[in-house]
């Protein structure tokens, strides 16, 4: 009798099924890049490798992931790491993890500063931005464009341990493309010097109504942290406050763009209305057609 092995392919499918049961938002994709991490290698090589047996270590390793990952907690915060824009960035428990959402704020972003270099050719545009967390936006700007000079804050130094350290991974996007980006521990903009004169104020900011949190799923409300998401009792906390304090912090034709969740336009649009200083604001949806980013402008 042959007693059959734990191939790289059988693991794999063993878990797709497990996953398939209890987590079944992505089944195969989360045991691929479980197993992929145990073994240190690119997801690929699971496919040119599939008849390789595990040894015990490789799959007692793989157990310990794949129990945490049925009881919710989610792969970045395993892996330590998420993919994000063109960039790889580190993850911890202190961080919230970057979705694919928060692209929509990067390309609008992108497309906004690009226009304003027109305008101001060889200028260094000045960016601030709240709650940078794994300092994700404000990286995923410098992949794209130059002479920037970016300061992010953030409340949680744990968080900005993290972001530091994705700014050493990225050091090829900053000095060499005249980019400068600053990390700064700061409740929010408490930091930033009054009349800053920014070009830009740029923000995901927490935005989910406190009472709403304990009602998303398990990987969210149980394993993120609730800082990265409480926008206050009706969600627009930090809506109010940097509608009221951006108009001091830009300069006159200066604007502000920001993620707003799926179903905040109206609370937005009338909110605006108590800050007449914004005198336009558009609304954009992202790739699956929700509303995700609303830019507010000064003067015109
Ligand atoms: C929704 S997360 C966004 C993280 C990151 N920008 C992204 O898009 O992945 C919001 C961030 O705001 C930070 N934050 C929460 N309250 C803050 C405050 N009062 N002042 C500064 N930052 C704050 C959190 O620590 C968290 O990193």
């Amino acid at each position: 009798m042959t007693i059959e092995q734990w191939t790289i392919e059988r693991i794999l499918n063993w878990t797709q099924g497990h996953f398939e049961k209890v987590r079944p938002d992505s089944p195969r994709l989360d045991a691929e890049l479980l197993l992929a991490y145990v073994l240190d290698c690119p997801r690929l090589d699971l496919y040119l490798r599939a008849d390789q047996p595990l040894n015990e270590k490789e799959r007692g390793a793989y157990r310990e992931l794949v129990q945490q990952r049925a009881a919710g907690c989610p792969i970045a915060y395993l892996t330590g790491e998420k993919d994000f824009w063109s960039l790889t960035l580190e993850v911890s428990k202190a961080t919230l993890i970057p979705r694919p959402d928060t692209e929509t704020l990067v390309e609008t972003s992108v497309e906004k500063i690009l226009k304003w270099q027109q305008t101001h050719p060889e200028a260094t545009c000045n960016i601030a931005e709240l709650g940078t967390g794994t300092a994700a936006i404000p990286l995923a700007l410098c992949a794209e464009l130059q002479n920037l000079n970016i300061i992010s804050v953030d409340c949680s130094a744990e968080t900005l341990t993290v972001a530091a350290r994705n700014l050493e991974r990225y050091q090829n996007l900053l000095a060499p493309r005249n980019n400068s980006l600053k990390l700064v521990e700061s409740d929010l903009f408490s930091a930033i010097e009054p009349a800053a004169n920014l070009d830009f104020i740029i923000s995901n900011p927490p935005y989910i109504p406190t009472e709403t949190i304990s009602t998303l799923q398990v990987d969210v409300c149980q394993y993120e942290p609730s800082i990265a998401l409480d926008g206050g009792p009706d969600g627009l906390f930090f809506y109010k406050y940097l509608l009221k304090t951006g108009p001091s912090l830009l300069n006159k034709s200066g604007e502000m763009i920001l993620e707003i969740g799926f179903d905040q336009q109206v609370e937005l649009t009338e909110l605006q209305d108590d800050f007449p200083e914004w005198t336009s604001s558009t609304f954009l949806p992202d790739l699956q057609g929700n509303i995700r980013v609303c830019c507010l402008q000064l003067e015109c």
